[in-house]
């Protein structure tokens, strides 16, 4: 234990609410155990330009509740090629850092399980991003804020398109998978949800607005904005055409999805895995994610984490098919 004596930690890839959180935690437990914290500014761009600046309790006093991050966050092209990972170790290094914290997603576990393969350098992640589409863990940081505020606004949307007896396409984030129009399919009562995971959805969605559709006040189809057979305003001009009795509208969240304060879910994950990465280096765990898998603590190397896919879940899927 006595080998770790200076850590650091920093955000990477898109914010997710509770990002602050999880850095609060890092920085309390760390100092809990007699270790000094620094945070890196800007992500992996600032481990390479060596923005680093000590983190003190009273520095994460009042973040628990905020969105963002205060550590502020990028993608770096640099840190992707070997040279800009050498000038990170080296950062690392001259600033006395004997482990690191990163907090982010697969793009950012892909860095850090090669920074830390290629220098022999602890590295631990902690999940965090919206799109909870990290194999090894049930949850990251942001999902649950973020299908909250996708529910607000979809509630919203459902008010105006009752009134007007319309057919709404609301797209929503999650990169390459479908967890948030899933699981927030689920919690708005959405007539379909189009994910990139299954195909031929289309036609069935077609099949269910010439049927039981026809009788609905108003229709809601979430839409995952990954790849999948058409862009969500292709889907809506074929429906508009098939159906020119209905009266369609395309909204797109957007960024709204990623931000406000964080929900009570997202506050205590990130606290939870913030004390648990700390725990891990403290443990000599070297290039792992600390994750959570029911309700439990989980560590998973962090290969693993990038190299594996993680499935959408089989029943959530099955019970949107029983309750539209
Ligand atoms: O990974 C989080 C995420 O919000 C994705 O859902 C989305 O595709 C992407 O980031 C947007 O990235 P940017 O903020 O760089 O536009």
């Amino acid at each position: 234990m006595e080998k770790f004596k200076k850590i650091a930690v920093l955000t990477s890839g898109g914010d997710a609410p509770g990002m602050n959180a999880a850095i609060r935690a890092v920085v309390r437990a760390g100092i809990a155990n007699k270790l000094k914290v620094m945070g890196v500014l800007r992500g992996y761009k600032g481990l390479i330009s060596n923005d680093f600046i000590k983190l003190e309790s009273t520095d994460v006093s009042k973040i628990i509740q905020t969105g963002g991050t205060i550590l502020g966050t990028a993608r770096s092209p640099e840190f992707r090629e070997p040279e800009g990972r050498v000038k990170a170790y080296e950062n690392l290094k001259k600033n006395q850092i004997d482990g690191l914290i990163v907090i982010g997603g697969d793009g950012s576990f892909a860095g850090a399980s090669l920074l830390s393969r290629e220098h022999n350098f602890p590295v631990i992640g902690i999940p965090g991003t919206i799109d909870n589409d990290l194999f090894g863990t049930d949850y990251t940081i942001g999902y649950d804020t973020a299908l909250n505020n996708v529910v607000d606004a979809v509630d919203k949307i459902r008010d105006t398109a009752t009134s007007h007896n319309r057919v709404f396409f609301i797209e929503v984030m999650g990169r390459e998978a479908g967890f948030i129009a899933l699981r927030s399919g689920i919690a708005c009562g959405a007539e379909a949800i189009l994910i990139p995971e299954i195909s031929g959805q289309t036609d069935k969605l077609k099949e269910f607005l010439a049927t039981r559709g026809k009788t609905r006040k108003s229709s809601i189809i979430l839409v995952a904005e990954g790849k999948k057979e058409s862009s969500t305003f292709d889907i809506a001009k074929i429906v508009e055409k098939e159906f020119p009795e209905m009266d369609v509208r395309v909204s797109i969240l957007g960024h709204i999805q990623r931000g406000g304060s964080p929900t009570a879910y997202d506050r205590v994950t990130a606290s939870r895995l913030g004390v648990a990465a700390v725990d891990a280096l403290l443990n000599d765990q070297r290039s792992i994610m600390v994750g959570i898998a029911d309700n439990d603590i989980t560590h998973v190397p962090l290969n693993k984490t990038v190299k594996l896919h993680k499935k959408v879940n089989e029943h959530l899927l099955e019970i949107i098919d029983l309750l539209i």
